[in-house]
């Protein structure tokens, strides 16, 4: 790995709702090497797909973004709309989006949708040099030509799937966000889908943000896991280390919350308590009302992110910690 690829610094976001500000994404930092793999995990309402979406630059108007994301040593907050859909957004960094059903059109034929893209963003491109791309990029990703000519309504979960990270590669990005790829998919196209962006990751040379809520998902395909709890980074590290030894509670209870196929039954622990309202976020830790180790200083002060060995990082003011509970 090298230099990265992606730097947030400091990324703070948030909604302007009718009761209050939504604080969904608070102070993140982050270093996405070139040709990393960084899975993002966390619950539902964490803030990974808002983070996904700031970097797409796709958020909706309510939303405000504060600090910096350099990609390829360019700010993105700061580029323009028309810079943004000329040569950056699905060139630069595309996404395969979270509901792949909704990201399409009902009513246009996947082929139709896939060459418009080209047809916007590669410009240059022939008509013969566009139908040699979608047959290539469909190729990739194991579909036939024929769902070129298919409704998003007639295709499985698992074509649609296909068909959405194959929109994702068609501008040829050096960068590419997987959210929930595979959350909506039956386990055995789940496992098949996670096989093909392991092989698409290499094929592609892509750097990749895998976002999920499943802890065995981000097992599979990263190299780093990246915990957001509540909009705010809980624990960084490489993915052998997050496995064997996390040093967040948070992080502790995901991994126990995941059933064993192997080994001696254990009992799954489950995490008690939800999500803090994000309007009015708790004082210090974010996650002291579900921590099992909570003391007073824990509501006090938020705790910083710290290195406690070299890549490995975690939000916490009780470290040394714990035994590992999994
Ligand atoms: N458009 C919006 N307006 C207001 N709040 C929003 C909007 N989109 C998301 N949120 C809130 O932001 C928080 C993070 O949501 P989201 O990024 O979707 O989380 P995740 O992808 O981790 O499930 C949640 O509290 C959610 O309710
Ligand atoms: S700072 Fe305190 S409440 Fe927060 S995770 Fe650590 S021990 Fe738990
Ligand atoms: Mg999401």
């Amino acid at each position: 790995m090298s230099e990265s690829l992606l730097e947030l610094r400091n990324v703070s976001i948030r909604y302007r709702t009718g009761r209050g500000h939504v604080s969904a994404v608070e102070d993140v930092s982050l270093q996405v090497p070139t040709g990393a793999s960084i899975g993002l995990v966390g619950e539902s309402g964490s803030g990974k797909s808002t983070l996904a979406l700031a970097l797409m630059r796709l958020l909706p108007q309510n939303a405000e973004v504060t600090g910096e994301m350099i990609f390829a040593g360019e700010n993105l907050v700061t580029k323009t709309e028309s810079q943004l859909s000329k040569g950056w957004r699905w060139r630069k960094l595309a996404m395969v989006f979270q509901k792949s059903l909704a990201a399409m059109s009902p009513v246009h034929r996947i082929g139709q949708q896939m060459e418009d893209v080209l047809t916007i963003h590669e410009p240059h491109l022939t008509k013969p040099e566009r139908e040699q791309r979608l047959h290539d990029v469909l190729t990739s990703v194991r579909l036939p030509n024929r769902v070129l000519r298919a409704y998003p309504f007639e295709l499985s979960g698992g074509m649609m799937q296909r068909s959405m990270i194959a929109l994702g590669l068609l501008c040829n990005p050096p960068f590419l966000i997987f959210d929930e790829a595979t959350t909506a998919l039956d386990v055995i196209t789940q496992t098949q889908i996670l096989k093909e962006i392991e092989r698409l990751k290499a094929e592609y040379n892509l750097t990749t943000i895998v976002i999920s809520h499943d802890v065995g998902v981000i097992n599979a395909v990263t190299d780093t896991v990246a915990v957001l709890y509540a909009g705010q980074l809980m624990e960084v590290a490489p993915r052998e280390t997050f496995f064997s030894n996390p040093q967040h509670p948070y992080s502790q209870a995901l991994i126990s919350s995941v059933p064993r196929l192997r080994g001696e039954k254990t009992r799954l622990a489950g995490i008690p308590g939800s999500l803090p309202d994000l309007t009015n976020p708790p004082q210090g830790c974010r996650f002291a009302p579900r921590c099992p180790h909570a003391t007073e200083g824990c509501l006090a002060v938020t705790p910083p992110l710290v290195e406690v060995a070299p890549g490995h990082l975690v939000r916490c003011t009780d470290i040394p910690l714990r035994e590992v509970v999994a």
